[in-house]
């Protein structure tokens, strides 16, 4: 797959590094194909998340990532969704790689900077979430 989908989460996008975050994908070989800011409702994250709905951290979850605007983009590169989790790095930033997203800009497991998709059946299915098809040319 040559497409992955992300979003700039609230605590990164609050705290204005959102264009540092961008450098960083553009400069490890990613296009930008669709991107917006905007805000998600609870009930929106709860949708987004919906996989996530049995876990124990979901509640907080849709909290935080309706506290605040997000950047969600589409974005391209030959094995897109691979290469984009190694970049952004581990969930947990205790654990993530020097010189990843997440090392350099998450502040606890949760708020963690960036969502990378974790397949390509997901990342289809979460950038229609946000765009429309003429917005993913
Ligand atoms: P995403 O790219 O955001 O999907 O992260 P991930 O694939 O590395 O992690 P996962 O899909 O397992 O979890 C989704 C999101 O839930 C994480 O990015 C965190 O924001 C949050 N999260 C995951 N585990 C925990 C946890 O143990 N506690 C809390 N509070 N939040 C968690
Ligand atoms: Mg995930």
């Amino acid at each position: 797959g040559n497409r992955t989908f992300t979003m700039i989460k609230p605590d990164a996008v609050a705290e204005n590094h959102t264009g540092a975050i961008i450098k960083m994908i553009e400069e490890a070989g990613f296009s930008i194909v669709a991107l917006k800011k905007t805000l998600l409702t609870p009930e929106r994250a709860g949708e987004f998340y919906t996989v996530h709905k049995e876990r124990p951290f979901y509640a907080d979850l849709c909290k935080y990532m309706s506290s605040g605007a997000i950047v969600p983009m589409i974005l391209e590169k030959d094995n897109a969704v691979a290469d984009f989790r190694t970049l952004i790095g581990a969930t947990n930033p205790a654990n993530a790689d020097e010189g990843t997203i997440r090392k350099l800009f998450a502040k606890s497991i949760e708020a963690n900077a960036i969502h990378g998709s974790d397949s390509d059946e997901n990342a289809t299915i979460e950038g229609n979430f946000f765009f429309s098809g003429t917005e993913q040319f």
